[in-house]
């Protein structure tokens, strides 16, 4: 294969999940050859526990690629081709607080959904936008590929702030990891599955999943298997529990709603009450990749460290999240048109003819080097329509909020909120509480 090779900076280098997506850059170094990759993050101290196990790793796998690690954003975006976005505004320690204070009031704290990804979008929507605005002076036709959550949120921001701006796309992984996980079951090829899918970000529904190589619609077949099956993600050896539940409320879900297949985050909303219940305000999800992913990942840095070799320590793979990012910025730069689960505003109704105009939808597209082509979806029915205008107009208010330091709004945004419940006095109180605990990152008026 002989490809052009780019240049990558990667935002928010100083994220556990950098190294197994050096692993995933470096598999595919021949399909996604790299001149130059920039280690990005503002926390100088999060890149040096990491840096030598990176710099070890290319050296060894992808020597002809210059490596530069940096927390000096003009240094970050000069002449890149891509940015991979994964910045964590508050880091995992304001995870915790996302996750732990809708808690005291019985209400589920999860860091994209409900109060959590409220607090969490509210933190992120302003570096997001001087990111970008940072990006298009240095590099006005770089590609944007966000990963930050609450992706959601983010994303319609910046399509509000950059309306003409068709270099950034908003991506999410979760797809993909259900997808590999059908692929497993149907012992296919992930890659051999067409889906479709209609929905906002984590808060969607698969419709159909094509082979493509015999034309059948697999769906109706992973339907039957999963009504007496437990839907298990593709690697649940190495999954913690939270997640194994996560994925096991799909078959909960679709005891009652067997239509279609419903990614895992609307669980949240479904069972918003019995998780809320079930959960442990002292060891939430932050604590709980602390213990296990980054754990692992730091062991791993600071042995290569001490070492300053790679002997005995593993490559570490992206399955998901690496995986995704080289292929769809692959795709995009060498023109596949591969198909992936893609965000894009529902302009001129063209996509979901009877959702609002400017939602963030979330359906099946091609990217392309013209970026992506999401394929129309057509009418959604009345159910998740209701459930997904609720939806629209709770993002919506939160970006307003933030844009305009609205209290109003996101009063109003947070009563909308589905896993609150709509008791405005139960919204105001938590609310209040995040707004102090947010003090340093956010304002409202
Ligand atoms: C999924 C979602 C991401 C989210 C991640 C959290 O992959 O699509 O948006 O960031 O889960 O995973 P974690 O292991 O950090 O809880
Ligand atoms: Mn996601």
């Amino acid at each position: 294969m002989n490809r052009r090779s780019l240049t990558v900076t990667i935002v928010g280098a100083g994220s556990t999940r950098t190294p197994a997506l050096i692993g995933s850059l470096v598999n595919y170094k021949e399909r996604f050859p790299l001149k130059k990759l920039i280690l990005f993050d503002i926390d100088k101290s999060r890149i040096d526990v990491q840096e030598d196990y990176i710099r070890l790793t290319m050296e060894k796998y992808s020597p002809e690629t210059e490596l530069v690690f940096t927390d000096n954003e003009d240094e970050a975006y000069i002449g890149i081709d891509y940015a991979f976005v994964q910045m964590r505004v508050g880091g995992f320690e304001m995870r915790g607080y996302d996750e732990k204070n809708p808690l005291k009031y019985g209400i589920v704290g999860q860091e994209t959904c409900g109060p959590g990804g409220f607090a969490y979008g509210m933190r992120s929507i302003k570096p997001m936008i001087h990111m970008v605005e940072k990006i298009r002076q240095y590099a006005p036709d770089a590609w944007i590929l966000n990963y930050t959550n609450p992706a959601a949120i983010v994303g319609l921001a910046l399509s509000k702030v950059f309306p003409h701006d068709d270099r950034i796309l908003n991506m999410c992984d979760q797809p993909y990891s259900m997808i590999k996980s059908f692929a497993k079951i149907l012992d296919v090829d992930m890659h051999d599955i067409e889906p479709r899918y209609f929905g906002l970000n984590h808060f969607g529904w698969f419709t159909r999943l094509y082979n493509s190589k015999t034309g059948e619609d697999m769906l109706p077949r992973l339907k039957n298997y999963l009504v007496d099956h437990e839907f298990k993600p593709f690697n649940a050896e190495q999954r913690d529990q939270s997640w194994l539940d996560t994925y096991k409320n799909v078959n909960k879900m679709m005891s009652f709603f067997p239509e279609y297949l419903p990614n895992t985050y609307l669980q949240y909303y479904f069972f918003g009450d019995e998780i809320a219940k079930a959960s442990n305000p002292n060891y939430t999800r932050a604590e709980e990749a602390k213990a296990g992913r980054e754990k692992q990942v730091l062991d791993i840095c600071r042995k290569a460290t001490e070492q300053q070799s790679l002997d005995d320590i593993p490559l570490l793979i992206g399955e998901v999240h690496g995986n995704m990012m080289v292929e769809v910025a692959e795709s995009i730069a060498f023109d596949l048109k591969k198909v992936f689960i893609i965000m894009g505003v529902n302009k001129g109704r063209k996509i979901i003819p009877n959702m609002p105009e400017d939602a963030l939808v979330e359906v099946a597209g091609e990217l392309s080097k013209d970026g992506a082509k999401l394929y129309p979806y057509g009418e959604v029915k009345t159910f998740y329509k209701g459930l997904m205008e609720n939806q629209h107009a709770y993002e919506k208010l939160t970006v307003e909020a933030c844009l305009e330091s609205n209290y109003q709004k996101a009063l109003e945004a947070l009563t909308l909120n589905r896993v609150i419940g709509g008791n405005p006095v139960d919204a105001k109180k938590v609310l209040d509480d995040l707004m102090e605990i947010n003090k340093d990152f956010w304002y409202l008026k």
